[in-house]
């Protein structure tokens, strides 16, 4: 075995390859797939934040909620309440981009996936990169990735909206309870899945059982760990699965709203 010391350069260079990967399977394939995802949803997204068909009683678009803008309908307002004042003036989804958009952002799991699909930093294992150097995620704006837990946070009120959300679709449009359509089932499933992305999150898992020593003092912080634990094991199936099911409960909603799709089996 090579012993490398301070001094010896070896630590510091890189495996000098002539070639870029000695790899032949085909591992270009899955940056392929995750850069052809990501820009769908990030153009969807923006097509979305201006679009104004977000609300149809009993159903709201997860991209405009909660809606917090004076513009919002009244039965669209979460508990009513309309916040910013009518100086506001941009879509109310706006408003609420930054944190969804922020959770998933700093994601461990999203940031090896855009990191390799979209920096190519590097696009595989044993495949080398086009950057000269590497800076890990020391410096400035990588830094700021370290404030994933604050986003986590903030991603469970988001769930929490969406949820409620979910709940009033079980209402007709006079406010009557008992309605169930093709809108009601897909926002519950959307907030399942939210929920079960944002509860595998690395950070919850830590917030659950992280730097205890005795998993035999804290029973019920255990069973929570190994709970979100089952959960994290899957966090990348989650963050696909939410990421559509969030992109087609919101498309679903404006097809509603826009009247292409129509009641009662809406
Ligand atoms: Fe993916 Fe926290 S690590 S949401």
């Amino acid at each position: 075995m090579t012993q490398t010391t301070a001094e010896s350069p070896v630590r510091k260079q890189r495996a000098q390859l002539k070639m870029r990967t000695l790899r032949t399977d085909r591992w270009w394939l899955a940056p392929a797939l995750v850069f052809a995802g990501l820009m769908a949803f990030l153009i969807y997204g923006f097509w979305a934040i201006f679009d104004k068909s977000y609300f149809v009683a009993p159903y709201h678009a997860p991209f405009a909620s909660p809606c917090l803008a004076t513009s919002c309908p009244p039965e669209a307002r979460l508990f009513g309440l309309a916040p910013f004042g009518d100086w506001y003036t941009l879509p109310p989804g706006i408003l609420i981009l930054g944190l969804p958009a922020g959770f998933r952002l700093t994601c461990y799991y999203y940031r090896k996936a855009y990191y390799r699909a979209f920096w190519l930093s590097p696009p595989a294992c044993a495949v080398g990169e086009p950057h000269k150097k590497y800076t890990g995620e020391t410096r400035f704006p990588l830094i700021f990735q370290n404030i994933h837990r604050y986003f986590f946070y903030l991603a469970v009120v988001i769930a929490t909206v969406l949820s409620y959300d979910a709940v009033l679709s079980f209402r007709d449009k006079d406010g009557n309870w008992g309605h169930l359509g093709l809108g009601t089932i897909i926002l519950v499933v959307n907030a399942v899945l939210i929920w079960l992305y944002t509860l595998g999150c690395h950070s919850c898992r830590h917030i659950t059982a992280g730097r205890l020593n005795h998993f035999s003092k804290h029973p019920l912080r255990y069973r929570a760990w190994t709970f979100v634990s089952k959960l994290n094991a899957k966090h990348q199936q989650f963050a696909w699965a939410s990421l559509f099911s969030v992109m087609i409960a919101d498309f679903y909603v404006r097809l509603v709203a826009k009247g292409i799709i129509n009641f009662p089996f809406a």
